[in-house]
């Protein structure tokens, strides 16, 4: 099967695919303040990431490019969402574009009708520091996003089954690189001792990405003629692991991915102690099936929403709402409790 069909075939089941996980946030509970102090006009939603400010405290997380026409197609839409709202969005690995110069415009695209927007380069954690430079010059891009993707490619017969000095070569990227490095998950999250060792290599963002939303165990899985179900249940459930890395207090920004659904859980993700949230596959979903305005009129609705659960929470800024008192139950108490999370 070709490099393109997979890109592809990871669209199509994306769209398909149900959630069966947990992300965790429904054992997160905000606690009401009846004297908030505050009005909706003061809200503000800014936020910093590293070296990177942002007008909005969520992007859209990498997805896709590579895939020819199709992918080309659905990367300007989504460009076009990211810039009529002024937000972030990373491209999607662009692995097979430094080998195959014919893929380069699926990526460029994104650049080009975000001439003045912040944009993340996308690369493997298998990339040498050249891929990684490679990249980031490719759509002049804002940060470099170098995503972990161990059970993906566990699950795919044609996939990497060597996965040892990937920190290493993380930190010759992050040595080699002058934009920001951002590590990432693509679903089944980051745990806190995994985080300790990205910060100590000079990673500034981390996005945990962690389960409870796509699911490419799930997409690979449905790929191959004889299903092979392994890892479909796997992987920490995205509050758990912004919950675990926060408890770290290391210096680097925290991203909140991997189910992020409304505009609740985004409030939920900061109140456990992420700077800021990613989506993927549902705005995949909602510039397929409803177009580029819908898509910008519901991201916007998210941030009128945000607007209101802050003004409630007498938590006028995204630092302030990082402070909320919350009270965890279920599972996600429990795991905490059990890892001794504070
Ligand atoms: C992804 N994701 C992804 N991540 C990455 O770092 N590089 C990539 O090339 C891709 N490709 C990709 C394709 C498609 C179709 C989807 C839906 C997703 C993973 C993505 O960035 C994110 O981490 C996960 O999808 C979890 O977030 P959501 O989808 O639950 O919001």
């Amino acid at each position: 099967m070709s490099r393109q069909q997979r890109k592809i075939d990871h669209i199509d089941h994306a769209l398909q695919v149900s959630l069966q996980q947990s992300s965790g946030f429904s054992d997160v509970h905000i606690v009401h303040q009846p004297l908030p102090e505050t009005d909706v006009a003061s809200v503000d939603l800014s936020v910093e990431l590293g070296e990177l400010s942002f007008s909005s405290p969520f992007y859209i997380n990498a997805m896709t490019g590579g895939g020819g026409e199709r992918t080309e197609k659905l990367n300007g839409d989504l460009a076009e969402v990211a810039r009529e709202l002024d937000i972030p969005i990373a491209v999607g690995s662009q692995m097979a574009a430094l080998k195959n110069d014919s893929e380069r415009s699926t990526y460029k695209v994104i650049r080009d009708r975000c001439p003045n927007g912040i944009v993340f380069a996308n690369v493997g954690s298998e990339a040498t520091v050249d891929q990684a430079r490679a990249s980031i010059d490719m759509i002049e891009a804002n940060a470099l996003q170098v995503h972990l993707n161990v059970i993906q490619e566990l699950v795919m017969p044609e996939g990497d089954r060597t996965f040892t000095g990937t920190i290493k070569k993380v930190e010759s990227i992050v040595q080699s690189t002058d934009v920001p490095v951002i590590v990432k998950e693509v679903g089944f999250g980051i745990n806190r001792e995994a985080a300790r060792q990205l910060a100590e290599v000079g990673v500034s963002v981390i996005d945990v990405a962690g389960s409870g939303g796509t699911n490419f165990a799930e997409i690979e899985n449905r790929r191959r003629k004889d299903p092979y179900t392994h890892f479909e249940n796997w992987g920490i459930p995205t509050a758990v692991s912004v919950a675990e890395v926060a408890s770290e207090q290391l210096p680097v920004s925290l991203v909140a991915s991997g189910g992020i659904r409304d505009s609740l859980d985004i409030i939920k993700s900061i109140t456990l102690g992420a700077d800021a949230v990613a989506m993927a596959g549902p705005v995949l979903k909602s510039v397929e099936s409803n177009g580029v305005a819908s898509t910008i009129e519901w991201l916007n609705h998210i941030r009128e929403e945000m607007k209101m659960y802050m003004t409630a929470l007498g938590a006028p800024t995204i630092h302030t709402l990082q402070k909320t008192p919350i009270v965890l139950s279920g599972f996600v108490h429990h795991w905490l409790q059990e890892r001794g999370v504070d």
